[in-house]
């Protein structure tokens, strides 16, 4: 079944029991269980997939979880509070004193600043890998998991994720990516060679900037681990939360076929400004970034960054607070479009650009593109004293 037949009849079955098209919100701590088979039953199944105990899920986050693992065409789909969380769930339960975890440069900041202050201080040796390293040559015999985000957060790069996939391979190395970008409708990190693939559902899975949510897909066997780490650690998430993100699941495919085709014609308007110097979006980078996206993705989703020619502070602010139709807030994913300027922090920017503060991530939502092109024409005006 193509994938947006899939979008509509996954995820209905406990609907059926209310007559209802949606499947119902179940909100519970306790589990009443009919007799003690039914009690014995429930530990029979895997942690997450059995109703047991409030904390490992009820039939709503079931019917989220059996929808994303049948649309990533793996087995299995564990859901966590939010992005950030499923990314511990999968570097923790993988670290320990004298592991070693390869990650890909650029990676989202808070996924960055958790191993420096985390995982470093528990044992745990970290080697951040860039575009033009061999992940070869830096794989050790206590490697436990190579970790990729694609692309990286805020600059954009692409990695070679088969080859990358192949080298863990042939070492029997696990290999995690964040996923969320690409999201389930133009990026398939299974067929690709993942193991474990991680959304940051709070974008556009739920698509409508009201809940937080993670979502880790991979076989059994590759997320037992972290399985088990969810398990031990507590990790919840509220059954409202995955009603809302299966609503966004309903329409993500053509939600994000509008967000590719208004970010391409923004970003390609953009491109062309005077005012900018640079821009960091996939389809309309080259050489290998551009190839290893043709290939990996089928398509693109709304954030993208610019460097701006260089200004003064109060010209920048004026750009920022000139736009209108773009809220000021670090999100993306969501029918609004978005601006923020991007700091250092989250991007490893001081190597690629000294200039800080002139990075600007775009995240271009719902709305009319003209209408949006048309706003930031407006509020780039304040910017024309020095850019050229
Ligand atoms: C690429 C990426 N991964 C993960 C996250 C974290 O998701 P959450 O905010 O749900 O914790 C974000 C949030 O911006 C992100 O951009």
């Amino acid at each position: 079944m193509q994938i947006e037949t899939l979008l509509t009849h996954l995820a209905r079955p406990s609907g059926e029991h209310a007559d209802s098209v949606n499947p119902p919100l179940v909100r519970t701590s306790t589990v009443i269980f009919r007799d003690l088979s039914a009690f014995k039953k429930s530990y029979s199944n895997p942690i997450f997939e059995e109703l047991r105990y409030g904390r490992s899920g009820t039939t709503t986050t079931f019917e989220l979880q059996k929808a994303m693992a049948a649309i990533e065409n793996t087995e299995s789909c564990i859901a966590t509070g939010c992005g950030l969380s499923a990314i511990v769930a999968v570097l923790s339960s993988h670290a320990g004193p004298g592991r070693h975890l390869l990650i890909s440069e650029g990676v989202y900041g808070p996924t960055k600043t958790f191993c420096e202050k985390e995982l470093t201080s528990l044992g745990t040796n970290i080697t951040y890998f860039g575009t033009n390293d061999n992940v070869k040559d830096l794989i050790k015999p206590e490697t436990s998991l190579i970790y990729i985000e694609v692309p990286s957060s805020i600059t954009m790069e692409m990695f070679d994720i088969e080859m990358v996939c192949r080298e863990a391979n042939k070492r029997q190395i696990p290999v995690a990516c964040d996923s969320t970008w690409g999201t389930p409708i133009f990026f398939k990190p299974h067929s690709l060679g993942i193991d474990i693939s991680i959304h940051a559902a709070t974008k556009y899975i739920n698509g409508h900037s009201d809940t937080m949510l993670g979502l880790i897909t991979g076989s059994y066997e590759k997320i037992d681990p972290v399985r088990n780490w969810c398990d031990r650690y507590g990790s919840h998430v509220a059954p409202d939360s995955c009603w809302l993100a299966l609503r966004g699941l309903r329409t993500l495919a053509v939600r994000m076929r509008q967000h590719q085709k208004s970010t391409l014609a923004v970003a390609t308007w953009l491109s062309e400004r005077p005012e900018i110097k640079n821009i960091f979006y996939p389809p309309l980078s080259t050489g290998n970034n551009y190839s290893l996206w043709r290939k990996q993705f089928s398509g693109c989703a709304g954030p993208f960054t610019v460097e701006l020619h260089s200004c003064e502070e109060l010209e920048f602010e004026n750009f920022i607070n000139g736009l209108t139709l773009f809220g000021l807030g670090t999100s993306w994913g969501g029918f609004e479009s978005l601006v923020m300027p991007a700091i250092p922090h989250h991007l490893r920017a001081e190597k690629i650009m000294p200039n800080e503060r002139r990075l600007v991530r775009f995240h271009i939502g719902l709305e009319d593109s003209e209408e949006l092109c048309s706003d930031i024409a407006v509020a780039l005006k304040n910017l024309n004293r020095t850019n050229n």
